[in-house]
């Protein structure tokens, strides 16, 4: 059935007042599903949606170089920032314990970011669904899951209770179909399927450097997520915030699904921003090297937030303190805390003040002739939002420094790019794993039987001597290796998972 004369006369008309005729340009040709289909998809207030983003894009392309922020910098001051790298065991421990506590009380939860299209990896299907070659084969997603099994049971162990940690996925259009057929078809890799819950982002149109909307098939609008802050409109229109309540949970860890270190509900930054009163909190690491593109976070005019690389000029992000190290070295790795309340402030709040950010791509269209369009150059503007643009709004912000060898590795490259790429997210898995299992006092062998010389400060950009490989079910973050691993010779590659526990125990 198509749209009925009136809606389609209304619909006529509101496309005529902002512009956006030529979307109905095919009308003839199309059968009455996709004339409904194309009716539906047009958005409320579609012209002003243009009209910003074609001004936006206007900007990004000939304004120039984009504004410096140097002058009205200011690094994170010691009292909000935390780090593990420089902080004793007994600090540690003491935050691990108040995460660990806080998770075996049912209030803390994982959500997820998985809402991108992964166009820099270039794979059809959603990044979290990718295997970027480990001997277990096991996705991005798997590892997410079972590490998350994981803390559950470490804090339930501690505490003698079970407790549950929801895993919250933010999806797209894109990517929700096959990410529920991917966790229907792993059982939800044994989690409670009660306890992981989907919800998909808004999509927006892409828009013309002439400010109209694209069409990327004859009865289709070119549509993109709205970034991955458009979280905080999707918990309202999903309801999560409800659900969490309804749950008790009272801190979320947010994340992105492409860091394959990521440690999900990590109780070290949980109990951090818990101790500290902290509404609203950011992992950061030190930057590999001062002009490295990623975003910083600081203060701006005394505001807490991501400064992008390219607002900051060489000299500002070559500048050391006193002691020598960067001022500007805080990266922002994606990792964020944040409380119930927060959210809720922000997304029924604060939302709308967020500032959109402007994308300049190329998005295939459908030309006057019918013809569709691979366009060689970007001829497409998408406006998103992103999910740190909040720090503003926080009371108590506080940002923690962890090592980015033990956390920080994210896919986003094809294999062709050198950096970021499978390769690297492998390898920064693996050197993690043999660091544990050596912690853990196990000892190599090659095929010959013959010890494999150990390398004892292995940084993550480097292959280890030896392959082995350590299920989250086992360890969450290195944790009680030893009586598996010590004083026992291991065969390169090794798995270390469940099933080999009981028999790693006579090796
Ligand atoms: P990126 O900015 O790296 O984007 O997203 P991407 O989509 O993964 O990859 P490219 O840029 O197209 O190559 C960082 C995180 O934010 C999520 C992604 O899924 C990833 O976890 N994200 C991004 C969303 O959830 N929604 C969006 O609209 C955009």
């Amino acid at each position: 059935m198509g749209p009925p004369e009136e809606e389609e006369e209304e619909v006529r008309a509101r496309l005529a007042r902002c512009g956006q005729s030529h979307l109905l340009r095919f009308w003839a040709e199309l059968s009455p599903a996709q004339r409904g289909a194309l009716l539906a998809a047009v958005p409320p207030g579609l012209g002003e949606h243009c009209r910003l983003a074609a001004a936006a894009g206007a900007r990004a392309c000939q304004g120039g170089p984009p504004e410096r922020l140097d002058g009205r910098m200011e690094p994170l001051p010691a009292r909000v920032l935390g780090s593990a790298r420089r902080s004793g065991p007994a600090a540690l421990e003491h935050w691990e314990a108040e995460g660990l506590h806080q998770i075996s009380q049912n209030k803390v939860a994982v959500l997820l970011l998985a809402g991108g299209q992964g166009t820099r990896l270039g794979v059809s299907y959603p990044k979290g669904m990718y295997d970027v070659g480990l001997p277990s084969g096991k996705s991005l997603y798997q590892l997410q899951a079972e590490r998350i099994r994981r803390v559950e049971q470490l804090a339930g162990q501690r505490h003698h209770c079970r407790c549950a940690v929801p895993w919250y996925i933010m999806t797209s259009e894109f990517t929700l179909g096959p990410t529920e057929e991917f966790f229907v078809e792993h059982d939800y890799f044994h989690l409670e399927r009660a306890n992981v819950v989907m919800f998909e982002q808004r999509m927006l149109p892409a828009v013309s450097f002439d400010g109209k909307a694209i069409l990327e098939e004859k009865g289709k609008l070119a549509m993109a997520p709205d970034g991955n802050g458009g979280l905080y409109r999707a918990l309202v229109d999903n309801k999560i915030l409800e659900d969490m309540k309804q749950r008790g949970i009272q801190y979320v860890h947010v994340y992105c699904v492409d860091n394959i270190l990521v440690k999900m509900a990590d109780p070290v930054f949980i109990g951090f921003c818990v101790s500290k009163g902290a509404d609203c909190g950011a992992k950061v690491v030190q930057k590999a090297y001062p002009t490295e593109p990623v975003g910083v976070v600081c203060s701006v005019d005394g505001v807490y937030q991501v400064v992008e690389y390219s607002e900051i000029s060489p000299e500002t992000a070559q500048q050391q303190g006193p002691d020598g190290a960067l001022m500007y070295s805080t990266g922002n790795i994606c990792n964020h805390f944040f409380t119930v309340e927060f959210l809720e402030m922000v997304a029924h709040e604060y939302e709308p003040q967020l500032r959109p950010h402007v994308a300049i791509k190329k998005v295939p269209y459908i030309d006057q002739e019918g013809n569709l369009v691979k366009p060689l150059k970007p001829n497409g503007i998408k406006l998103e939002k992103f999910v740190f643009d909040v720090f503003q709004f926080s009371k108590n912000f506080v940002a923690f420094e962890v090592v980015r060898e033990e956390e920080f590795s994210p896919l986003k490259n094809a294999e062709t790019a050198d950096k970021d790429t499978a390769a690297t997210a492998r390898q920064a898995l693996l050197a993690q794993h043999y660091r544990w299992a050596l912690k853990a006092g196990a000892r190599f062998l090659d095929e010959k039987g013959c010890r494999i010389p150990e390398k004892l400060s292995l940084s993550g950009a480097e292959d280890p001597p030896a392959v082995c490989e350590i299920s989250p079910l086992v360890s969450y973050f290195g944790e009680g290796l030893e009586p598996y691993m010590k004083n026992k010779d291991f065969p390169s590659p090794f798995v270390l998972d469940e099933s080999k526990m009981e028999l790693v125990g006579n090796w």
